[in-house]
């Protein structure tokens, strides 16, 4: 009995830095985990049939009405809507609600998935390879706050 004791305390105090040891050695990277998120989720309307984010600025309700976002096919791209001209667009439009007082989540965070459970699982890849999540937009941000933000590849 003693050492069965022991051993759940021992694990509860281990697990957590196992966990964290997890999180440190498997990077969330764009190329790894993202990519394959936007093509199975995004890309059917952020494609490459979808016009540049230039392009739809222009033609914002044309785009609107045939389901066409910007253009969000290569890193570069979708590197806009995080800490681009677009910076914070992208955790704004994905994220789920929770940390705000309305509670409304993002337009785009229903195409994260079926199901709650693969938007939260998916939502949360997004947040570790953003590594700074807000909700703030392009002019609210600081430069610091940019830095923050690393999307590594
Ligand atoms: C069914 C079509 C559709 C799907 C699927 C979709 N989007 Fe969109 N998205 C749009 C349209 C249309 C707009 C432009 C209208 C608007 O701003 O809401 C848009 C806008 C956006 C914007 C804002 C762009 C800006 O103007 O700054 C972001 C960011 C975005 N989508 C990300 C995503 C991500 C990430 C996914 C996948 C999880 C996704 N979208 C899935 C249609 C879609």
């Amino acid at each position: 009995m003693f050492r069965i004791k022991k051993f759940l305390v021992v694990s509860a105090v281990i697990s957590p830095f196992m966990l964290l040891g997890t999180a440190l050695t498997s990077e969330v990277t764009y190329e790894s985990h993202v990519k394959k998120i936007m093509a199975e989720k995004c890309l059917v309307c952020h494609g490459q049939d979808a016009p540049t984010l230039e392009e739809f600025k222009k033609n914002k309700d044309k785009y609107m009405n045939i389901m066409k976002g910007p253009r969000m096919v290569t890193y570069e791209e979708v590197v806009e809507f995080v800490k681009g001209k677009d910076a914070g667009a992208l955790m704004r439009r994905l994220d789920d609600g929770k940390n705000r007082k309305d509670g409304k989540p993002g337009n785009m965070y229903q195409y994260l998935g079926s199901t709650e459970e693969e938007r939260a699982k998916n939502l949360e890849i997004f947040k570790r390879w953003v590594g700074f999540w807000t909700l703030k937009r392009r002019a609210e941000l600081t430069e610091e706050e940019l830095k923050l933000i690393k999307v590594p590849r």
